[in-house]
């Protein structure tokens, strides 16, 4: 897990400003919260590769989004802010609601969030959106079918359109193989100076 931007205090990019470890609300998040345990653990850059993307490729305005492992909530609060997105926040992780919450209040936004594994997502729950987004959330093995599944199931439902960003670990270079060949769709090498210095890819269906 070795790509990172680097958040001494707060990044402010793409209209988002998030907080990083260092900063005195976070600090105070940490003193009275146990600290995230499946690399939630800060805002990963790959997220700002999607949101790069997005500026170039808007969703209407009041779509409904999934942030499928939301982490610290950067592109959620993104997709609420920029598009006044309905936006649910999903992660499997209890302990990065308290991160996301203090980064939404900071940004004076309002995120529904959903403590659940992706894979365990109802289809129901899948169809009801227009975009599902995800940012370095494909980093073992096992998270590669998971995932995988969730994706067929969200495509076959509801057909939402489906971003996945990452910095190119080979779990996910697997999912994208298997979904470009069995859903369709393509994987895009992607590179950023500015604001944020980030390089990965964008697995993009629909
Ligand atoms: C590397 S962090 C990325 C967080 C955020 N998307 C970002 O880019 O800053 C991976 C996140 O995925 C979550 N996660 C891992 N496996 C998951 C699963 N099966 N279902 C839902 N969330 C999961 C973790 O708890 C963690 O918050």
């Amino acid at each position: 897990m070795e790509q990172s931007v680097k958040t001494p205090k707060e990044t402010s990019a793409y209209g988002v400003h998030a907080l990083g470890k260092k900063h005195k609300l976070i600090k105070r998040v940490r003193k009275n919260n146990p600290f995230p345990e499946i690399h939630g653990t800060k805002v990963w850059g790959s997220s700002y590769l999607l949101m790069d993307y997005l500026e170039n490729h808007p969703i209407a305005k009041g779509s409904r989004v999934m942030d499928l492992g939301c982490g610290w909530g950067a592109l959620s609060i993104y997709c609420a802010k920029r598009f006044k997105a309905r936006v649910t926040a999903v992660d499997a992780d209890k302990h990065v609601f308290a991160y996301l919450a203090a980064q939404a209040s900071y940004n004076r936004v309002e995120l529904k969030t959903k403590r659940k594994r992706f894979e365990d997502l109802k289809t129901g729950t899948l169809a009801k959106q227009s975009l599902i987004i995800g940012s370095d959330i494909c980093f073992w093995d096992e998270l590669t079918d998971a995932l995988y599944q969730t994706i067929k199931r969200a495509r076959k439902s509801g057909g939402a359109k489906i971003i996945i960003a990452d910095p190119g670990r080979s779990p996910f270079m697997k999912l994208a193989k298997k979904c470009r060949k069995r859903l369709g769709g393509e994987l895009i090498e992607y590179s950023l100076e500015e604001p944020v210095v980030a390089d990965g890819y964008l697995l993009v269906i629909g």
